[in-house]
């Protein structure tokens, strides 16, 4: 980290109309976190203070920064008049001064922190502007990099550019750095003399150089890290991009995978070494998965917590507050929610449990309920290490099965059950020798005989 103090400004006060949606482009999410939440994620592993830009009727976006980032300022750009204008929303969190500003978009979001640091290695070397630049396939709609050597002469938008600069590869992906020092008075010289009407923020390369400052152009490493969003098409395009990023981090850390690209994964996923994921898993956020574990075909994990060892799936799905312990197993449709599934308890198939704990060791039958809702309140079960739920039960909470305790299969238990003691809870069975064969003789005699044809 550098010693120089920095502030990021991060612009989010995009429409976002060509997402043809109700909620806030930045609000749009990726691998379960929000546009603007990955770049403020990137700006704050950076060390930088942070303020972010946002349009009018924009309180979702606010409560969405402010969450993640208390101490963020927060400033509305009340009409949208370019991107310096922007800028200069945020005018008094400049004032307060920094050694270096970056510039960010909030649609922008798998900018790297170790990108936004290499933009501003140059304004430590003196520079007074120093500008993202990389090399699209198709430059049309970006501002155009003019140089000189090694200097960076201007930014020309598309709309202003000559035949001579259209053809220019080197673009502007967007990000900018400008020296603390200077800021403030070169943002304040640009004006709205352009085809667009707008105040360019890319103008502020000009007058730096008239200025008497030098300007540069720093390479991004990697395209896919400045691709921004603005339709529904590049959100998704984006998310695989992070997808595949994700996953390749997975694998180096020794995450077995037989088909990473069916996983999907949220940005807060933690899954440690020698643990398998077999194909088709969704991962919703907060979940982490301890060495050893199998996680199964087709499951659906989101705010769970899976101990070393345990097996997961097919077909499982862990709810928040799923806590499974070490050598757990969870079978095919099995639903846990806000439950402590304790050390080798196996619930395998076809159950529903709830608000509860699992002692260590206990069986889980087949069709297992936790009858934890009322319609009202929920309530807790809890069971007993070592106790043995026959199939087909339903646990009506609050209810304790106390350790080593039996329930026989059916039951409808909603009394405790002490320790060791067994509980039958559904109506008795009766017999009748040969009642079936007369059934069958009495019904016969009563079908009428068919019509002849
Ligand atoms: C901008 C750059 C262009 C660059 C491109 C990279 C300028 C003048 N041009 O063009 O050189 O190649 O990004 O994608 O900067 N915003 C506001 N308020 C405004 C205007 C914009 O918050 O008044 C935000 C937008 O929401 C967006 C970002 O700033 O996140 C960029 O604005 P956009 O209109 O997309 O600029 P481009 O025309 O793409
Ligand atoms: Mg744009």
């Amino acid at each position: 980290m550098s010693a120089r103090s920095c502030l990021t400004v991060v612009l989010a006060a995009g429409e976002g109309t060509r997402m043809r949606s109700s909620r806030p482009k930045v609000l749009h999410a990726i691998a379960g976190r929000p546009l603007v939440g990955h770049v403020l994620a990137a700006v704050q592993a950076t060390g930088s203070r942070v303020a972010v830009v946002v349009g009018p009727n924009a309180d979702a976006v606010t409560a969405a920064v402010t969450a993640q980032v208390p101490d963020a300022a927060v400033f509305v750009q009340a009409e949208r008049r370019g991107t310096a204008h922007a800028v200069l929303a945020a005018r008094a969190a400049l004032e307060q001064g920094a050694d270096d500003i970056l510039v960010a978009f909030a649609d922008t979001p798998l900018i790297r922190p170790e990108t936004l640091a290499a933009l501003r290695a140059p304004l430590a070397a003196g520079a007074a502007v120093s500008v993202l630049g990389f090399r699209p396939a198709d430059p049309a709609g970006y501002g155009r990099l003019v140089t000189q050597g090694d200097d960076l002469v201007a930014i020309r938008e598309e709309k202003d550019a000559s035949a001579d600069e259209k053809a220019i590869r080197l673009c502007n992906a967007g990000l900018m750095g400008i020296s603390g020092a200077h800021a403030l008075a070169l943002l304040d010289r640009i004006d709205a003399n352009n085809a667009k009407g707008e105040f360019y923020l890319t103008d502020v390369v000009e007058l730096a150089r008239k200025a008497g400052f030098r300007a540069v152009v720093t390479e991004a490493a990697d395209d896919s890290e400045v691709l921004g969003v603005n339709t529904q098409a590049q959100l998704a395009e984006v998310g695989a991009v992070l997808q595949h990023r994700l996953r390749g981090a997975l694998l180096d850390a020794g995450v077995t995978m037989a088909a990473p690209e069916t996983v999907h994964l949220a940005f807060d996923t933690k899954i440690a070494r020698d643990v398998t994921i077999e194909p088709y898993v969704v991962f919703g956020t907060g979940v982490s998965v301890a060495e050893g574990a199998v996680i199964r075909a087709f499951s659906h994990l989101e705010g769970a917590t899976v101990g070393p060892g345990a097996i997961v799936g097919p077909y499982a799905r862990l709810r928040p507050g799923a806590v499974l312990e070490r050598d757990v197993h969870v079978g095919n449709f099995v639903e846990i929610k806000a439950a402590t599934v304790e050390a080798g308890a196996k619930a395998n198939h076809l159950t529903y449990i709830g608000d509860a704990r699992i002692g260590a060791k206990a069986n889980i039958g087949a069709g297992t309920i936790t009858c934890n809702y009322d319609g009202i309140l929920k309530h807790k079960t809890d069971i007993g290490a070592g106790a043995f739920i026959g199939s087909n039960s339903s646990l009506v909470a609050p209810v304790k099965i106390g350790d080593g305790a039996y329930v026989g299969s059916g039951s409808v238990i909603t009394a405790d059950v002490p320790a060791d003691g067994l509980a039958v809870a559904r109506g008795k069975q009766t017999v009748k020798e040969g009642w079936a064969a007369r059934w069958r003789a009495v019904m016969a005699a009563k079908k009428k005989p068919r019509s002849a044809p």
